[in-house]
């Protein structure tokens, strides 16, 4: 899945303190990128959908097109971008569900507000889905 870099958005998991990490693909691991809980703003940056907030954790997948670009001529960059996207989504459903959690993803983002608060610059890369995951905590408004 080269076109594709995961952050994870903890809002509330056990031993894993709040905040946003990045999973590297170099360590397999994560990497925290900032401490502050998510839980102020992850509900606008989700399009106002307040439900989100009753996740425990979400991971946001954003495309690199470059990382494909050299392979494949445009616009088939763009379609493979996608359906990676579409592929780990699906995945990251069926391990959720497979450890009895509850689970969704959402495309309608606002982009810009990931985008500032994990440092990435659009035109390189650019957030395209969140999958939440959790144990159905009752949040709603
Ligand atoms: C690509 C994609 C984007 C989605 N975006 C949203 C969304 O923005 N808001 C939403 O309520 N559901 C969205 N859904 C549907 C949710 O993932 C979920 O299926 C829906 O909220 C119904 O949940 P339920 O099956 O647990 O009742 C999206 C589904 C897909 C496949």
């Amino acid at each position: 899945m080269a076109s594709i870099e995961a952050y994870l958005i903890v809002l509330s998991v056990g031993e894993l303190l709040p905040g946003i990490y990045h999973y590297s693909l170099v360590s397999h691991g994560l990497e925290l990128l900032d401490g502050e809980n998510p839980s102020g703003w992850f509900a606008e940056a989700c399009g106002d959908q307040s439900w989100v907030l009753g996740c425990s954790a979400a991971i946001l997948l954003c495309g690199v097109p470059a990382r494909l670009a050299w392979k494949y001529p445009m616009p088939k960059a763009y379609q493979a971008m996608l359906m990676e996207t579409g592929h780990i989504s699906q995945t990251a459903l069926l391990c959720a569900t497979a450890e009895g959690l509850e689970c969704f993803c959402t495309a309608a983002l606002r982009e810009e507000m990931f985008e500032e608060r994990i440092h990435i610059q659009p035109l390189d890369e650019t957030p395209l889905l969140l999958i939440g995951i959790g144990r159905g905590r009752q949040t709603y408004d």
